[in-house]
């Protein structure tokens, strides 16, 4: 399947063009480069010799990269299947061309669409983000305000959710529950798997995004026994968030502005963040062409673990292992033995400080002065010093990502700790549409399907049961 889309138009490629030609030696098949020249002298192409054959082969570079599919003309033997790139974890392949989000990991730099994360965490709300990720430009004035009345007017849910609902165990995770919520979304809304039409795909936005507040207050009032909030259209996306988490009896829920800004910013800095596992998982299972609600779930469960998502509450149960300062060493040689992770450490892109890290430090500031200062702070600024002096920790280049000092603000907003990777994903919604919309639109993408090295058994005969 192509999809095209008359709105959206063509995706706009802004990759950046190619400098320098890499040098690869690669067992028995060297690749130096050489090729077409271009008009800086320097030829955009890789030849690769295979030394099993002494066949010489000349495959394109473009962006930086060479397509694995033209590496299957290498062969030894005219049948053999062809050569193909051995990548466990993705390390070094690009899966997609993407408009979406930059970021350079050594540098510390975080884009969407080009502008830097700082600046929209300054000058923007999350909807406005959300419409710039999916839509590709910031919104006007008038963009803006439909946007918002057509997803705030998409909040409420089925009442049916309410009743699935009851059925999880009072101890049930508020993840496990929002993971199978979004699911369950796809039997309410089945139109939304014609996913080649704008206008269904333009629903799906108003209702993932709108609904997605609903279901975590709900699987947060469930695992407290507290009734069901429905939204307010009155208040904006994070303050009708806080009021549908902790109204109780008051006429009308007034959320306090520096904690409804500092609850926006976060859902911003949490928006996307280009191919991540959670992501890989929308595009990946989108791929099958199945509706974005079974998408958006997978994506959901892929952001539970606690080296993704889940790592923002690894880090404050961390916290409350470690208990005080003086146990840090003790904690830190730990980690330093692999007899643990220090959570919220550690990124495979930022070999740097994590911008939104950066941001959620001077945030947290803001927040305490409201809600009184978070005791943990203390050991957390006291375990970065520590281990950013440390030599284990400069040499692999771990630095504090975004989980690390977020948890402290939720909990400080009376956020329970397992709520965490459910505020993570309510944010990073935009993200997986707008990425799942790039993948449907890209002409060149098709049902995700890995290739593997297999390395079992030749072909052998199964012996009967009584003779094993
Ligand atoms: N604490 C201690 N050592 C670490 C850590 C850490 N947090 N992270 C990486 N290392 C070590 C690791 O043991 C390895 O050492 P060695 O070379 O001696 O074997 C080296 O650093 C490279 O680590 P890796 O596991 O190969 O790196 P990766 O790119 O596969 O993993 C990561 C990235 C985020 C999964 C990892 O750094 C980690 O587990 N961090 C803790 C969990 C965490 O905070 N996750 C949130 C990520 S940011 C938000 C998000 O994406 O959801």
């Amino acid at each position: 399947m192509k999809v095209r889309d008359e709105e959206t138009g063509p995706i706009n490629h802004l990759l950046t063009s190619l400098t320098d030609l890499p040098s690869i030696n690669v067992r028995s098949c060297s690749m130096q480069a050489s090729g077409s020249a271009t008009p800086s002298g320097k030829r955009n192409t890789l030849t690769v010799i295979d030394n099993r054959t002494g066949k010489q082969y000349e495959i394109p570079i473009e962006h930086e990269t060479i397509k694995s599919t033209d590496l299957r003309q290498i062969k030894e033997n005219a049948d053999d299947f062809g050569m193909m790139t051995y990548d466990p974890a993705f390390m070094n392949t690009a899966a997609c061309r993407s408009t979406i989000t930059f970021i350079d990991g050594d540098k510390g730099i975080l884009r969407y669409r080009g502008y830097p994360i700082e600046q929209l965490a300054e000058k923007c709300s999350y909807l406005e983000v959300a419409y710039l990720l999916i839509n590709g430009e910031l919104p006007t004035k008038a963009q803006l305000e439909e946007w918002t009345m057509n997803i705030t007017t998409h909040t409420f849910v089925h009442e049916n959710i309410k009743k699935f609902m009851d059925g999880f165990h009072y101890d049930a995770h508020p993840m496990g529950m929002f993971v199978s919520a979004l699911a369950a979304l796809s039997t309410f809304y089945p139109s939304a798997k014609h996913i080649t039409e704008p206008a269904e795909r333009t629903m799906t936005f108003y209702r993932l995004i709108g609904k997605v507040p609903t279901l975590a207050a709900f699987a947060y009032r469930h695992s407290v026994g507290m009734p069901y909030i429905l939204p307010d259209n009155e208040l904006s996306y994070a303050g009708n968030f806080l009021g549908m988490m902790f109204k109780v009896a008051e006429p009308q829920y007034h959320p306090n502005p520096v904690l409804e800004r500092a609850l926006d910013v976060l859902f911003i800095l949490h928006a996307d963040h280009e191919q991540n596992c959670s992501t890989s998982a929308m595009r990946g299972v989108g791929s099958s062409q199945v509706d974005p609600y079974s998408a958006a779930a997978a994506a959901a469960a892929a952001l539970y673990g606690p080296l993704h998502g889940g790592a923002n509450e690894a880090v404050l149960r961390m916290l409350d292992e470690i208990g005080s300062k003086e146990k840090i060493p003790a904690f830190i040689k730990d980690v330093k033995d692999g007899k643990g992770r220090l959570m919220g450490f550690g990124h495979r892109v930022y070999k740097n400080y994590d911008p939104r890290a950066s941001i959620i430090k001077r945030l947290a500031d803001q927040v305490f002065e409201v809600t009184g200062r978070n005791p943990k702070l203390d050991i957390a600024l006291e375990l970065e010093r520590i281990a950013l002096q440390d030599d284990y920790f400069i040499k692999r280049k771990l630095y504090p990502n975004v989980d690390f000092y977020s948890g402290l603000i939720y909990q400080a907003m009376r956020f329970p700790v397992d709520m965490f990777p459910v505020l993570f994903a309510i944010g990073r919604m935009s993200g997986w549409l707008a990425q799942w919309q790039e993948m449907l639109l890209d002409a060149e993408q098709k049902i995700a399907r890995p290739r593997q090295v297999y390395l079992g058994h030749d072909n052998r005969d199964v012996t009967m049961l009584s003779q094993r």
